[in-house]
């Protein structure tokens, strides 16, 4: 089942008042930047590691054969890469919807390349989601993503564009390699 936050996050009042919020993205948001931003900067956040552990029933799957897509999980000491976009309040209703299936705002600290830091916001989709799927193998996530595909694409692009884009960036993630390297080695793909 989905499960649409768009509701509770545009409750969400951390950042009224301000004229531009840094948003941080470390999946679809690294490689498709659909909405207008200000600036745009490689950061990345702390204690939290990147995991295809949600569901997608509305982007790379469907209500009854959902994908699988990449949240955050809490990890003390990790560091995660990924891109800061700066962005008007405007920009969040097209975000919210994006989003809508189980990610919610959090307030969190950003850092930049340069050393600069800044409170900014990520969107993250916690394991109490009606969608979250949790932990599996690297390869049974890879067999996963092989067969799902959904209104904005098959699941493997998503992946295979996330590991493009963490490669650009110079950035390593073992989790998202593994997974990768498995998805070539299958025959559909
Ligand atoms: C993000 O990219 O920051 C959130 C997850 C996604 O939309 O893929």
């Amino acid at each position: 089942m989905s499960h649409n936050t768009i509701a509770i996050n545009q409750q969400m009042d951390t950042f009224d008042g301000h004229h531009s919020v840094w948003l941080f993205g470390y999946g679809s948001l690294i490689f498709k930047a659909d909405f207008p931003f200000i600036e745009r900067r490689a950061a990345s956040i702390r204690n939290w590691s990147r995991r295809f552990w949600q569901g997608s029933h509305d982007h790379r799957g469907t209500e009854t054969a959902p994908g699988r897509v990449v949240t955050l999980v809490q990890d003390a000491g990790a560091e995660c890469y990924g891109m800061a976009y700066l962005i008007t309040p405007e920009v969040f209703t097209h975000l919210d919807h994006r989003e809508k299936n189980g990610y919610l705002r959090l307030a969190t600290d950003i850092f930049f390349e340069d050393g600069d830091s800044a409170l900014g916001l990520v969107y993250i989709a916690t394991e109490d989601n009606e969608a979250f799927l949790g932990a599996a193998t690297e390869l049974d996530i890879a067999l996963h993503i092989a067969r799902a595909s959904g209104p904005s694409g098959h699941n493997r692009d998503y992946l295979f564009d996330l590991a493009d884009a963490l490669r650009e960036l110079g950035k390593d993630d073992a989790h998202v390699f593994t997974i990768e390297q498995h998805l070539r080695q299958l025959p559909s793909t």
